[in-house]
């Protein structure tokens, strides 16, 4: 006959050396199973006992049981303990570590550039003034002086939506809403602004596109005051190695009236493909505001002077980044976009 606690001391050894939890299934079926588990078996023959003998086998085998239940119990939860640690050393999760970068989108380059343009104006005391997309004739042609059947006009052809209304080709219409509001100089404002013309769309224009407008009213401004503020805002968007220059032209709203144009930051003036070999790219135009354009405004041209510009957005844009294209701005190609 076997002897219980050697058979629990085999047992618990047993069950201390096991490595997973199916070996101490199978160990508890071994010496725990019902029928024919080994600590049963002790009581094969029980009834051929004394009755003194008999009460002390069964409480034998009665405290082998519970110390092999006791067994397995703790080393299931040694098991179960060790499987948790040795998960957190091989599948953990760093928190810490940085995720896939996501892609976050970014202000289109025009926001950018009239942003810069805006920063820098406000910088010396302008002010950001809006003013209607949908005009009428009034502001966007007569009272900018470009009375009707003058043949200026053909260069603002706009979209009509009645003889009267229409999409405003320029920003300088802004001036005149500037000069009535404010009403008493000095003004010194800039017009951001969305502008349409009959055009087909090519490389360097389009029916839609956009403008900065600049207006200042004061006493006793000159041109110099104009082509220093000019040559300060293109500086600070392009480097001090940019130079500037004016070429006499016509505008019916300036007098005198000027192109504006910028060294080409390719070349540096030299000369190259990109700016057609003229060293220099054309902005846009500006001058002294005409005297008739300050009375339309509701301002005394005997006592106050101004002067004004209205450049390209897009223009800008292009000058700043190289780009050859002015269509590529209103494609929505990231590939372009997401360039700046
Ligand atoms: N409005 C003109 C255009 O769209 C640009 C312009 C020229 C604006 C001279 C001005 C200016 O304010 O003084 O072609």
């Amino acid at each position: 006959m076997t002897d219980p606690s050697a058979l629990t001391a085999e047992a618990v050894a047993a069950i201390g050396k096991a490595q997973t939890s199916a070996e101490l299934e199978r160990l508890e079926v071994e010496y725990l199973g019902r029928k024919s588990g080994r600590v049963s078996k002790l009581l094969e023959g029980i009834d051929k006992l004394s009755p003194e003998e008999r009460a002390a086998l069964g409480k034998a085998v009665n405290e082998s049981k519970r110390a092999i239940e006791e067994a397995l119990s703790g080393r299931r939860s040694q098991l179960e303990e060790n499987r948790l640690a040795d998960l957190a050393e091989t599948e953990a999760i760093d928190v810490t570590f940085p995720g896939p970068p996501l892609d976050r989108g970014h202000v289109h380059v025009l926001t950018q550039v009239r942003r810069q343009i805006e920063t820098v104006l406000e910088s010396l005391g302008y002010q950001v003034e809006l003013g209607p997309e949908v005009e009428t004739e009034w502001y966007n042609f007569e009272a900018l002086n470009i009375t009707a059947g003058h043949p200026a006009r053909e260069m603002w052809d706009s979209f009509y939506f009645s003889p009267e209304l229409l999409l405003r080709a320029h920003t300088s219409p802004v001036q005149i809403h500037a000069m009535q509001r404010i009403k008493e100089p000095p003004i010194y404002i800039i017009t951001p602004g969305r502008c349409y013309r009959r055009d087909a769309p090519e490389a360097t224009r389009l029916p839609y596109f956009s403008q900065v407008e600049g207006l200042a009213v004061d006493k006793g401004l000159t041109f110099g005051d104009l082509k220093g503020t000019l040559l300060y805002m293109i500086q600070s968007l392009y480097g001090r190695e940019r130079k500037v220059r004016v070429r006499p032209s016509f505008f019916p709203f300036t007098e005198p009236s000027f192109e504006f144009d910028v060294s080409c930051g390719i070349c540096g003036g030299m000369g190259c493909k990109s700016c057609r070999h003229k060293g220099w790219l054309e902005v846009g135009g500006c001058g002294m505001v005409h005297p008739q354009v300050l009375r339309n405004g509701g301002i005394d041209p005997a006592q106050w002077n101004g002067y004004a510009w209205g450049f390209g957005i897009e223009r800008m844009a292009m000058l700043k980044h190289d780009v050859d294209d002015i269509r590529l701005f209103y494609e929505s190609d990231l590939r372009f976009l997401e360039q700046f």
